[in-house]
């Protein structure tokens, strides 16, 4: 498979003040019901096709395990979670990985992949921004300040620059900013 076509895309939503989840695990900031009327809508084909082009999901263990109680939205595209614990899963789609970053991106993801989505949480984000391994982050950003709860951008610890690729609002609301991690 071509290298050049392989990207690391980082996703998240997050609140106006920077946060991912709160602390009680709701989501309900998640549905916006603000109305923003220059803003653009995504159609269901529009959805089909976004979900089609992804090939691969990675995750945290906490992201994965919140995901399997509020309900599976990945289908049967691969996803890969990280944990150095002994899960197991049903679905065939699902398998595992412990160990060394660099190595599962370079050894598992880049030969079998190309468009990769990463989905959280805030600890393995911070560890693929560390270790450059993310090219892109797309950022939704709610109409909403939660006050508390899990930051996205916790201290990574380095800069890194930018460069802003793309922006999208939405009739509801959302903002949505792609970035480019300059390497
Ligand atoms: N707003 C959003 O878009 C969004 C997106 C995703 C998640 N979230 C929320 O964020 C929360 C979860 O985030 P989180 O930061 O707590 O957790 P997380 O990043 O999802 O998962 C962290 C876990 O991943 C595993 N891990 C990390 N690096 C590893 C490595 N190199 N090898 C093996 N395992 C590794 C470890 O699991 P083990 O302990 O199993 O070893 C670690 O405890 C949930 O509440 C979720 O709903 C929100």
């Amino acid at each position: 498979m071509n290298d050049n076509n392989f990207k690391v895309t980082i996703h998240m939503v997050s609140s106006l003040d920077g946060f991912i989840a709160t602390n009680d695990g709701s989501v309900s900031w998640m549905e916006s019901k603000d109305e923003y009327p220059d803003g653009v809508t995504l159609s269901d084909e529009d959805m089909e096709q976004f979900l089609k082009s992804v090939d691969c999901y990675v995750m945290g263990s906490g992201t994965y395990l919140h995901a399997l109680e509020l309900g599976w939205p990945y289908g049967n595209t691969p996803v890969i979670v990280l944990s150095s614990k002994d899960l197991k899963s049903k679905k065939e789609s699902v398998s595992f990985y412990s160990g060394d970053l660099e190595d599962f991106v370079h050894e598992k993801l880049k030969p079998n992949f190309q468009n990769v989505w990463m989905v959280g949480g805030a600890m393995l984000t911070k560890e693929f921004i560390r270790k450059n391994l993310a090219d892109e982050i797309l950022i939704t950003i709610m109409p909403v300040l939660l006050g508390d709860g899990k930051l996205f951008f916790d201290y990574i610890g380095k800069e890194q620059r930018l460069h802003l690729k793309d922006t999208k609002v939405y009739k509801d609301g959302m903002v949505e900013l792609c970035y480019e991690l300059i390497k």
